[in-house]
């Protein structure tokens, strides 16, 4: 067998461990923290957005006891609405879509960051785990009031 030189054997070793490390970071990302990626919950024609539901009523509501779905719908340049209250420690789904342009979708202070593409419904579930105040920004650069695309999240 040929021999490894050390150095080489030392590189191959620590890759390995390297490896190790990585998935267990993603494992325990994905399964401890709970982190997912946001998902494409379905399509509509961006015309459409405002006469389909859930976003002809837009806003914050209790599914099912415990439950609660946050309804949103971005344009150039604003959200509707632009402030939502959601309850602390129980689970909230977000449905955003917009109907023109991209746009961000970014919670301050939590991890919630979407990217809203036109008629395509970005869904996320969130749990606040403390009250507070959080502002809401777009982080995609949208055109002249881009900078003013701003809301309010409140936790209570
Ligand atoms: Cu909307 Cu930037």
């Amino acid at each position: 067998m040929a021999k490894v030189p050390r150095y080489e054997k030392a590189f191959l070793i620590l890759s390995a461990i390297m490896l190790v490390v990585f998935l267990a970071a993603l494992g325990y990302a994905a399964f401890g923290m709970g982190l997912h990626l946001p998902t494409r919950a379905g399509q509509i024609r961006p015309e459409d957005v405002s006469r389909t539901p859930p976003f002809d009523h837009p806003g914050v509501r209790e599914v099912e006891p415990g439950r609660w779905e946050a309804v949103i719908v971005a344009r150039a340049w604003g959200f509707t609405p632009p402030e939502i209250r959601v309850p602390v420690g129980q689970p909230v789904t977000f449905k955003i879509t917009s109907v023109d342009i991209v746009h961000g979708f970014y919670v301050d202070g939590t991890r919630i960051n979407l990217m809203l593409l036109p008629g395509q419904i970005s869904q996320l579930e969130y749990t606040f785990r403390r009250p507070g105040e959080h502002l809401l920004i777009c982080h995609e650069y949208c055109g002249a009031g881009h900078h003013a695309m701003v809301g309010r999240v409140i936790a209570e």
